[in-house]
This record gives C-alpha cells, structure tokens and sequence, in this order.
C-alpha cells in the first residue's frame, strides 16, 4: 500500500469510501436518520462535501494497494483517505487549478449549488432541523479557536473491508510528519471511534462538544511534535 496526494478522478471514490465508513457513525445517524431511505442522495451529499473540501484547498491524501498487499484482489484500488488543512498554508496543493481565477470559479459554482441543494431538499438523508442545530453548536464552540497554528485532520476514513491493518495509521502519521517539520501541533475533532486510533498515537483531550443532550459527543484531541515551538496546552 502507498500514499499520494489526491486528484479530481479520485473524489468518487472518496466519497464511497468515506459514506460507507461512516455510515453508523454516530453524529451521522443525527444528522442523517432517512439515510438507508436514501442512500444514493446520501453518497451524492458526501460527494458534494469532498468537492468543496478540495476546492477549498484542503490536501487530499489518499491509501491505494499494491502488490505488497497480502489478500488484496484488486491492485491499484483506492481503499483510505484523509483530508489534512494547516492553518499557515505552507504549500499549495497540487490539484488546485493553476489560477487562483479558475479556482475561485469552482468555489463560487459550489457555493450556488449549496444553495440550490439546501432551498430544493436535495439532501434527502438528512434532517435540515438537525444540521442547522449541529453547526450552530459547532459555531458556538469553536474548538482550537486558542491556538493559533496547526495542522489538522479533517477528514479519515478507510473502506470498511480494509479497516485494522494499519492504513488509517498510515494516513495519520502522514500529517504528523508534515507537522512536525514545521514544528507545529496537530488537532483533530474526533469520533468515538477514531479517538482510539489517536490515542494510541499520543494524542491527549483538549475539549469535547456535547450533542443533543451527551446524547453524544465529539472530543478535541492533540498532539504536539518533539520539535513542537508551541506550549502544550494540555500540560497548563
Ligand atoms: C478510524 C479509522 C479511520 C481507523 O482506520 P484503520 O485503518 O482501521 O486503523 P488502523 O488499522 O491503523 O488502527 C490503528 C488502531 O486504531 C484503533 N482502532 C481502529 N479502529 C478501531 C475500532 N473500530 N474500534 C476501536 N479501536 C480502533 C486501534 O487501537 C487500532 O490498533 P489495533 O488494530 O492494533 O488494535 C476507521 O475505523 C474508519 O474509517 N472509521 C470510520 C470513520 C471515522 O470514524 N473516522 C475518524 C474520524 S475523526
């Protein structure tokens, strides 16, 4: 298996890997309780969210399978992804179109067709009452708003059929190795599940955002390099 930076062909596959994987997730269950109704506007809203991370400028890193692979039938398959953003923009993403022109276009089509999907229901999985109630308690919690330079992981997800052989470790300690070059922290808003993963990768709690009541929660996690030049915040 090996790691590159993601491209344009690559989203669908993204998307199908990141709607299975976290299909049960349990803030996707909230927020999208008509899912298995609708299972295709579901993949097609996961798909539609990639696009505007990527044309954001968030680097897509993506886990494809080779002949290294024991048990793997199909060679070349993307089968993990990881979506990273750091806050000093250190270096331009390779798939971004050439002109920041031709990228602010793509920016401004997505954002009219956030607008034409939120005014005409498309996103048929989802409960609207919800989502507006999630981002407000999102925007009344920023998480990292005290730290001033990160990296972060946005986004982790690996194909449920490769899940537990260390690919999802793989996309992690990518973005731990960018960081620590630059000697800054990374942070993550974690799952229930994917707190595991960071733990076991000495990453500590910094905060948590309770749901509906601690129906369910999401916790901040860090970590900071050994070549770190910011205080650990955890040790305060
Ligand atoms: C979280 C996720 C990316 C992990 O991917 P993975 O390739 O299975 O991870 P790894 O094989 O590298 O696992 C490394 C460690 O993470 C922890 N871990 C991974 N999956 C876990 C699970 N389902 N339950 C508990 N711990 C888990 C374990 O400590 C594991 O080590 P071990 O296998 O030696 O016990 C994957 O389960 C996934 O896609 N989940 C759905 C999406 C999600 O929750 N993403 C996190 C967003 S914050």
């Amino acid at each position: 298996m090996y790691l590159r930076e993601g491209r344009l062909e690559d989203l669908p596959y993204v998307a199908d890997i990141g709607s299975e994987a976290l299909w049960n997730d349990e803030i996707v269950r909230y927020l999208a309780p008509n899912r298995s109704k609708h299972p295709l506007s579901h993949r097609d809203n996961y798909l539609f969210r990639t696009k505007k991370r990527f044309f954001a400028g968030d680097r897509l890193i993506v886990a494809i399978t080779d002949d290294n692979d024991k048990d793997v039938a199909e060679q070349g398959r993307i089968v993990g992804f990881a979506f990273w953003s750091d806050t000093l923009a250190t270096s331009r993403p390779q798939h971004l179109p050439s002109s920041s022109l031709g990228n602010g276009f793509e920016q401004a089509a997505l954002k009219l067709e956030g607008i034409y999907r939120w005014y005409f229901n498309i996103d048929r999985s989802y409960d609207k009452l919800r989502f507006a109630k999630f981002w407000e308690t999102l925007s009344q919690n920023p998480f990292f708003e005290d730290m001033a330079q990160y990296w972060e992981l946005e986004v982790l997800a690996v194909a449920p059929k490769y899940q537990r052989q260390g690919i999802g470790s793989r996309l992690l300690e990518w973005g731990m190795n960018q960081a620590s070059l630059f000697g800054l922290p990374v942070v993550v808003a974690a799952t229930f599940i994917g707190e595991h993963l960071y733990a076991k990768h000495g990453f500590k709690e910094c905060g948590r955002i309770d749901f509906e009541g601690s129906q369910f929660s999401w916790a901040a996690m860090v970590w900071y390099p050994p070549t770190c030049r910011i205080a650990d915040a955890t040790e305060r």
